[in-house]
Protein backbone atom coordinates (compact mmCIF):
# COMPACT_ATOMS: atom_id res chain seq x y z
CA UNK A 1 0.00 0.00 0.00
CA UNK A 2 1.29 3.47 -0.66
CA UNK A 3 2.83 5.34 2.78
CA UNK A 4 0.05 8.35 2.32
CA UNK A 5 -2.99 5.83 1.98
CA UNK A 6 -1.64 4.12 5.02
CA UNK A 7 -1.56 7.02 7.01
CA UNK A 8 -4.22 8.26 5.76
CA UNK A 9 -6.08 5.09 6.53
CA UNK A 10 -4.75 5.18 10.40
CA UNK A 11 -6.20 8.18 10.96
CA UNK A 12 -3.55 11.05 11.05
CA UNK A 13 -5.12 13.15 8.70
CA UNK A 14 -6.36 13.47 5.05
CA UNK A 15 -4.00 12.63 2.09
CA UNK A 16 -3.51 16.40 1.72
CA UNK A 17 -2.05 16.45 4.80
CA UNK A 18 0.13 13.33 5.24
CA UNK A 19 1.71 14.37 1.94
CA UNK A 20 2.45 17.40 4.19
CA UNK A 21 3.73 15.73 7.09
CA UNK A 22 5.85 13.48 4.83
CA UNK A 23 7.31 16.40 3.09
CA UNK A 24 7.94 18.36 5.81
CA UNK A 25 10.50 14.95 7.11
CA UNK A 26 8.23 13.76 9.57
CA UNK A 27 7.95 10.49 9.17
CA UNK A 28 10.33 7.45 8.97
CA UNK A 29 9.54 4.02 7.20
CA UNK A 30 11.82 1.39 9.08
CA UNK A 31 14.52 4.32 10.87
CA UNK A 32 14.85 5.89 7.41
CA UNK A 33 13.26 9.22 6.84
CA UNK A 34 10.37 8.94 3.82
CA UNK A 35 10.74 11.57 0.91
CA UNK A 36 8.20 10.08 -1.26
CA UNK A 37 4.57 9.70 -0.29
CA UNK A 38 3.81 7.15 -2.80
CA UNK A 39 6.44 5.03 -1.80
CA UNK A 40 4.89 1.40 -1.23
CA UNK A 41 4.92 0.34 2.31
CA UNK A 42 4.19 -3.39 3.98
CA UNK A 43 2.64 -4.28 7.14
CA UNK A 44 5.96 -5.27 8.50
CA UNK A 45 7.33 -2.08 8.22
CA UNK A 46 7.80 -0.05 11.20
CA UNK A 47 6.58 3.63 10.08
CA UNK A 48 7.05 6.60 12.56
CA UNK A 49 5.40 9.85 12.79
CA UNK A 50 7.82 12.72 14.67
CA UNK A 51 9.21 9.45 16.36
CA UNK A 52 6.09 7.71 17.01
CA UNK A 53 5.20 4.19 15.48
CA UNK A 54 2.08 4.21 14.55
CA UNK A 55 -0.49 1.03 14.16
CA UNK A 56 -1.79 -0.54 10.95
CA UNK A 57 -5.17 -0.23 11.67
CA UNK A 58 -6.60 0.09 8.02
CA UNK A 59 -10.04 1.76 7.48
CA UNK A 60 -12.00 0.41 4.79
CA UNK A 61 -14.73 2.23 2.86
CA UNK A 62 -17.13 0.64 0.49
CA UNK A 63 -20.35 2.43 -0.96
CA UNK A 64 -23.45 -0.44 -1.12
CA UNK A 65 -26.41 -0.80 -2.82
CA UNK A 66 -29.17 -2.38 -0.23
CA UNK A 67 -31.54 -4.30 -1.90
CA UNK A 68 -35.18 -4.71 0.02
CA UNK A 69 -35.70 -6.91 3.08
CA UNK A 70 -32.44 -6.73 3.83
CA UNK A 71 -31.80 -5.96 7.23
CA UNK A 72 -29.06 -3.15 8.22
CA UNK A 73 -26.70 -5.39 10.91
CA UNK A 74 -23.31 -7.39 10.04
CA UNK A 75 -25.47 -10.33 11.61
CA UNK A 76 -28.56 -11.55 12.55
CA UNK A 77 -29.87 -15.49 12.87
CA UNK A 78 -32.81 -14.86 10.89
CA UNK A 79 -33.01 -12.49 8.75
CA UNK A 80 -31.05 -11.57 5.32
CA UNK A 81 -28.13 -8.76 6.62
CA UNK A 82 -26.45 -6.50 5.42
CA UNK A 83 -23.34 -8.56 6.74
CA UNK A 84 -24.19 -11.33 4.28
CA UNK A 85 -22.90 -9.11 1.21
CA UNK A 86 -19.49 -8.54 2.61
CA UNK A 87 -16.92 -10.43 1.47
CA UNK A 88 -15.40 -13.72 4.11
CA UNK A 89 -12.16 -11.58 3.06
CA UNK A 90 -12.88 -8.74 5.41
CA UNK A 91 -14.66 -10.47 8.28
CA UNK A 92 -12.69 -9.59 11.58
CA UNK A 93 -12.00 -5.88 10.19
CA UNK A 94 -14.60 -4.76 12.25
CA UNK A 95 -16.64 -3.07 9.39
CA UNK A 96 -20.81 -1.83 9.89
CA UNK A 97 -23.03 0.62 8.46
CA UNK A 98 -23.36 4.17 8.81
CA UNK A 99 -26.52 4.80 9.73
CA UNK A 100 -29.46 2.67 9.40
CA UNK A 101 -32.07 2.34 6.23
CA UNK A 102 -35.13 0.04 7.12
CA UNK A 103 -35.62 -3.53 5.98
CA UNK A 104 -37.98 -2.32 3.17
CA UNK A 105 -35.26 0.70 1.92
CA UNK A 106 -33.35 -0.13 -0.60
CA UNK A 107 -30.44 2.12 -2.00
CA UNK A 108 -27.06 3.90 -0.83
CA UNK A 109 -25.14 2.67 2.91
CA UNK A 110 -21.81 3.50 3.34
CA UNK A 111 -19.69 0.26 5.27
CA UNK A 112 -16.78 1.47 7.01
CA UNK A 113 -14.62 0.38 10.16
CA UNK A 114 -13.75 4.31 10.83
CA UNK A 115 -15.45 5.29 13.26
CA UNK A 116 -14.82 9.23 13.55
CA UNK A 117 -16.19 9.21 10.10
CA UNK A 118 -18.66 7.24 10.77
CA UNK A 119 -19.97 9.03 13.31
CA UNK A 120 -19.75 12.35 12.02
CA UNK A 121 -21.86 11.14 9.30
CA UNK A 122 -24.70 10.21 11.50
CA UNK A 123 -24.26 13.66 13.52
CA UNK A 124 -27.04 16.67 12.57
CA UNK A 125 -24.12 18.77 13.45
CA UNK A 126 -22.12 18.25 9.78
CA UNK A 127 -25.84 18.81 8.08
CA UNK A 128 -24.91 16.06 6.04
CA UNK A 129 -27.78 15.70 3.15
CA UNK A 130 -29.62 12.38 2.34
CA UNK A 131 -31.63 12.34 -0.87
CA UNK A 132 -34.63 9.76 -0.76
CA UNK A 133 -36.84 8.97 -4.21
CA UNK A 134 -40.32 7.84 -2.75
CA UNK A 135 -43.19 6.38 -4.55
CA UNK A 136 -46.53 6.78 -1.96
CA UNK A 137 -49.95 6.12 -2.25
CA UNK A 138 -52.52 8.58 -1.19
CA UNK A 139 -53.35 12.25 -2.25
CA UNK A 140 -50.49 14.04 -4.33
CA UNK A 141 -48.59 16.91 -2.19
CA UNK A 142 -50.19 20.47 -2.04
CA UNK A 143 -48.10 23.34 -1.83
CA UNK A 144 -48.48 24.53 1.13
CA UNK A 145 -47.48 20.87 2.26
CA UNK A 146 -44.53 20.57 1.16
CA UNK A 147 -43.78 24.73 2.06
CA UNK A 148 -44.68 23.05 6.17
CA UNK A 149 -41.83 20.00 5.02
CA UNK A 150 -39.20 22.72 4.22
CA UNK A 151 -39.75 24.73 7.35
CA UNK A 152 -39.98 21.55 9.63
CA UNK A 153 -43.13 19.61 11.51
CA UNK A 154 -43.80 18.09 14.23
CA UNK A 155 -43.89 14.59 15.20
CA UNK A 156 -44.12 12.46 17.93
CA UNK A 157 -41.00 10.65 19.33
CA UNK A 158 -42.10 8.34 22.65
CA UNK A 159 -45.16 10.64 23.22
CA UNK A 160 -42.56 13.42 22.94
CA UNK A 161 -43.16 16.30 20.15
CA UNK A 162 -39.89 16.88 17.97
CA UNK A 163 -39.32 19.00 15.21
CA UNK A 164 -37.80 17.81 12.17
CA UNK A 165 -35.25 19.69 10.70
CA UNK A 166 -35.84 21.86 7.33
CA UNK A 167 -35.63 19.41 4.64
CA UNK A 168 -36.03 20.00 0.51
CA UNK A 169 -38.85 18.53 -0.82
CA UNK A 170 -39.71 17.94 -4.66
CA UNK A 171 -42.93 16.13 -6.39
CA UNK A 172 -42.09 13.85 -9.27
CA UNK A 173 -44.77 13.12 -10.32
CA UNK A 174 -48.47 12.66 -8.76
CA UNK A 175 -47.11 9.43 -6.52
CA UNK A 176 -43.72 10.51 -7.02
CA UNK A 177 -41.14 12.81 -4.75
CA UNK A 178 -37.56 13.12 -3.90
CA UNK A 179 -36.95 14.46 -0.42
CA UNK A 180 -33.23 15.41 1.10
CA UNK A 181 -33.03 15.40 4.93
CA UNK A 182 -30.02 16.67 7.10
CA UNK A 183 -30.59 14.23 9.89
CA UNK A 184 -31.54 11.10 10.50
CA UNK A 185 -34.86 10.34 12.95
CA UNK A 186 -35.97 6.72 13.10
CA UNK A 187 -38.48 6.36 10.11
CA UNK A 188 -38.28 10.24 9.33
CA UNK A 189 -39.54 10.24 5.50
CA UNK A 190 -41.99 7.71 6.25
CA UNK A 191 -43.11 9.49 9.04
CA UNK A 192 -42.66 12.76 7.13
CA UNK A 193 -44.82 11.37 4.12
CA UNK A 194 -47.80 9.54 7.13
CA UNK A 195 -48.19 13.24 8.79
CA UNK A 196 -50.07 14.35 5.55
CA UNK A 197 -51.84 11.22 4.98
CA UNK A 198 -49.83 9.50 1.92
CA UNK A 199 -48.52 5.71 2.63
CA UNK A 200 -44.70 5.41 1.24
CA UNK A 201 -44.84 2.40 -0.89
CA UNK A 202 -41.27 2.43 -2.14
CA UNK A 203 -38.07 4.06 -0.30
CA UNK A 204 -34.71 4.49 -2.08
CA UNK A 205 -31.75 6.50 -1.10
CA UNK A 206 -30.12 7.73 -3.76
CA UNK A 207 -27.78 10.02 -2.35
CA UNK A 208 -25.62 10.89 0.83
CA UNK A 209 -22.91 13.33 1.64
CA UNK A 210 -22.74 14.19 -2.65
CA UNK A 211 -21.91 10.15 -3.01
CA UNK A 212 -24.91 9.24 -5.53
CA UNK A 213 -26.72 5.97 -7.01
CA UNK A 214 -29.02 5.33 -9.79
CA UNK A 215 -32.44 5.99 -9.17
CA UNK A 216 -32.94 2.36 -10.91
CA UNK A 217 -33.07 -0.39 -8.28
CA UNK A 218 -31.37 -2.54 -10.55
CA UNK A 219 -28.32 -3.00 -9.11
CA UNK A 220 -29.27 -3.52 -5.42
CA UNK A 221 -26.78 -5.78 -3.86
CA UNK A 222 -23.56 -4.49 -5.84
CA UNK A 223 -20.73 -3.28 -3.25
CA UNK A 224 -17.97 -1.66 -3.91
CA UNK A 225 -14.62 -0.17 -2.41
CA UNK A 226 -14.98 3.76 -2.61
CA UNK A 227 -12.31 5.70 -4.40
CA UNK A 228 -9.34 8.12 -2.62
CA UNK A 229 -11.71 11.29 -4.16
CA UNK A 230 -14.85 9.97 -2.48
CA UNK A 231 -13.55 9.21 1.06
CA UNK A 232 -11.37 12.56 0.64
CA UNK A 233 -14.69 13.96 -0.66
CA UNK A 234 -16.84 12.31 2.72
CA UNK A 235 -14.20 13.10 5.24
CA UNK A 236 -13.83 17.06 4.34
CA UNK A 237 -17.79 17.10 4.21
CA UNK A 238 -17.19 16.56 8.28
CA UNK A 239 -14.47 18.25 8.33
CA UNK A 240 -11.97 15.46 8.75
N1 LIG B 1 -36.40 7.40 6.46
C1 LIG B 1 -37.19 6.31 6.58
O1 LIG B 1 -38.37 6.42 6.87
N2 LIG B 1 -36.63 5.11 6.38
C2 LIG B 1 -35.34 4.93 6.03
O2 LIG B 1 -34.89 3.81 5.84
C3 LIG B 1 -34.53 6.08 5.91
C4 LIG B 1 -35.10 7.30 6.13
Amino acid sequence: MRLDRLLANSGIGTRSSVRSLIASGGVTVNGAVAKDPGMQVKETDSIALNGTEIGHRENLYFLFDKPDCVLTAMEDPRLPCVGNFIPDALRGKKLAPVGRLDYHTTGLLIITNDGELSHRLQSPKYHIAKRYHVTFDGPSWTAAEMEKVKEGITLTDMDMPVKTAPAELSAVDAHTAEITLFEGKTHEVRRIFAHFGKEVIALRRISLAGLEIDISPENTGAIRELTDAEIESLKSAVRL
